[in-house]
């Protein structure tokens, strides 16, 4: 397994719209695992392919507090949205350090195909319900950011990229 590098927002590769995956085969799962790795080391719930400049329908997530429960969706669609919506506080490993609220679908059932290739559906709520809607965006090229005011997205760009020019100096 590797720790794969993490697209930082406004990098404008996060704005790819992803494909398809063709088969459920050792190339994807070589990647599930490495994404997987890349999250849990870098302590988030969730990771998209995008995010690590493949772009390809494929999510990992893991929304438990032990940390012991990994979740693949390749290929997702949401088959449920509820019509209730709620307001949550997100954060993104593309955009570090920056938290805000994002309304979305309180509770969605998503379909997808798991590391085996078998297609399966699962009921979220609470933060997995967040997770998936966050995750899914980021494989239309959408980052959450882009649901802040202008003003705001504005302020998370300049900050991000005076962060990145920071590291670069160090
Ligand atoms: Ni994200």
């Amino acid at each position: 397994m590797a720790l794969l590098n993490i697209l930082r927002y406004p990098d404008p590769r996060l704005h790819t719209v992803a494909k398809p995956v063709e088969a459920v085969d050792d190339r994807i799962r070589q990647l599930v695992d490495d994404m997987l790795q890349t999250m849990y080391d870098a302590e988030g719930v969730g990771l998209a392919a995008t995010q690590v400049d493949v772009h390809e329908r494929v999510i990992v997530m893991d929304t438990t507090e032990q940390r012991d429960h990994p979740i693949v969706l390749v290929n997702p669609e949401l088959v449920e949205k509820s019509a209730e919506m709620k307001v949550s506080e997100e954060g993104c490993l593309s955009v570090p350090q920056v938290y805000d609220k994002v309304e979305r679908h309180a509770r969605v059932k998503v379909r997808a195909m798991g590391r085996d290739g078998e297609w399966f559906e699962m009921e979220c709520e609470g933060l997995a319900a967040v997770c998936v809607q966050h995750e899914m965006d980021h494989l239309m090229g959408r980052v959450f950011v882009e649901y802040l005011s202008l003003l705001k997205r504005d302020r998370i760009k300049t900050k991000m990229l005076k962060k990145s020019r920071e590291e670069q100096r160090a």
